[in-house]
């Protein structure tokens, strides 16, 4: 059989430095594989392998969506191995209505764990969760011009804000110019209520929201009553003529992670009852509900959401109610502890980004003049990035492309 012909699709789901498969055997519900320095095989089915084609009647070779019609092939399908290609690392199968595909041996190790999958956000930069039990030694920190300039130094701080949470660029012009082109160079910006880009001072007066004031913010997640809430929050400082107003951050994953080993119940209660929010302005009524942590289907969590402000009426019967009170109480009492937070003073030359997914942010008091520009990415928008930065810098470092 011919080999896959080359386009973006076996590109995509190929990977040099991936397990090499090494032996194949056909058995009667599937393949069994075994990748090189694996003593056990892995075994694939073969109604996984019809559906999972890479050749063009399978999947179309640009976009990389699915032409195989899952919905048209037997439970029971049975495939025949008819070309291992050790050097492509490729392999063809026979099926009974004489169609042929051909799957890479790094689709194969990147869905049973061998190799990192295409997806996966920073596989060599887990996340590093901080709270008073491991606190912070050294901010994240980055410098501007540096991010500016090289895709590799990009994709090194968004993978620091993946690991940290937040991180602090050096160096940034204090202009709104300088700002939306850093925020442009993250990715595209999220628009919300309150505009694309927008300014922070207590000398604004067009939103009410408690933001736009001097006071103390309480650590609070942005966007409770959005169903899709901002990934990042950044904000660059352009003055700052005072006293007080330190940003505070927050680690809601560690929090998370401390109630799940520390009052199970109450993380329980966190992740399983909805807390409704709102925000209400002349023209706009948003409303959303999640709970305070939102898990995927592993049990991780994957958002943490928090904001009394915010919060909306809701009424649970009585043991829910108290339930979640204790639950939601045990939470903002770690949200408060000082001992959870960093806090930075952010100064004109410093802009400020992080996960709002993952941390709570608040604010110090303050008096004096303080001006920030800033603006959301979606999370949508913030994996992405990643994922294509890292796809591309990998892709420019393999010799043989
Ligand atoms: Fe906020």
């Amino acid at each position: 059989m011919s080999p896959l012909p080359k386009n973006l699709a076996t590109d995509f789901y190929s990977d040099p430095t991936a397990p090499h498969l090494v032996r194949l055997e056909q058995g009667d519900t599937g393949l069994l594989v075994w990748f090189a320095g694996q003593t056990a095989p892995v075994l694939f089915s073969w109604f996984w392998l019809r559906d999972h084609g890479l050749d063009e009647s399978s999947i179309d070779p640009v976009t990389l969506q699915r032409r195989t019609d899952t919905f048209s092939i037997a439970p029971d399908i049975r495939g025949q191995l008819t070309n291992f290609d050790q050097q492509q690392q490729l392999i063809s199968l026979l099926w009974p209505d004489g169609q042929q595909t051909s799957l890479s041996a790094y689709l194969l190790a990147s869905n049973c764990g061998l190799a990192p999958a295409r997806h996966e956000l920073a596989p060599d930069k887990p996340q590093i969760l901080w709270d008073n039990a491991a606190p912070l030694t050294d901010l994240p920190a980055a410098q501007h011009a540096a991010v500016m300039q090289n895709d590799s130094e990009l994709l090194n701080w968004l993978e620091q804000i993946f690991q940290y949470g937040f991180s602090v660029l050096e160096g940034v012009p204090s202009t709104e110019q300088a700002t939306t082109e850093l925020a442009q160079r993250v990715g595209r910006i999220q628009e919300t209520l309150f505009g694309t880009m927008w300014p922070l001072s207590s000398e604004l007066t067009e939103h009410g929201d408690t933001a736009y004031s001097t006071s103390y913010l309480a650590p609070h997640t942005d966007g409770t009553y959005y169903q899709d809430a901002a990934g990042l929050q950044m904000f660059n400082c352009l003055r700052f003529d005072g006293d007080g107003g330190e940003n505070i951050l927050v680690d809601g994953y560690a929090l998370a992670e401390q109630l799940r080993s520390a009052d199970p119940e109450a993380f329980q209660a966190l992740s399983e009852i909805n807390v409704p929010s709102h925000y209400i302005e002349r023209g706009v009524h948003m409303r959303a509900e999640r709970p305070a942590f939102r898990l995927d289907g592993n049990g991780d969590v994957i958002q943490v959401s928090f904001n009394n402000y915010d919060r909306a009426p809701m009424r649970l019967v009585a043991d829910q109610a108290d339930r979640f009170h204790r639950a939601y109480r045990v939470l903002h009492d770690a949200t408060l502890d000082e001992s959870n937070w960093v806090k930075i003073g952010l100064r004109p030359g410093q802009t400020l980004i992080f996960d709002n997914w993952r941390l709570l942010h608040g604010r110090m008091g303050y008096v004096g003049e303080r001006v920030f520009y800033g603006c959301y990415h979606s999370r949508a928008e913030f994996e992405s990035r990643l994922r294509v930065l890292r796809a591309s810098i990998q892709k420019d470092a393999r010799p043989d492309d």
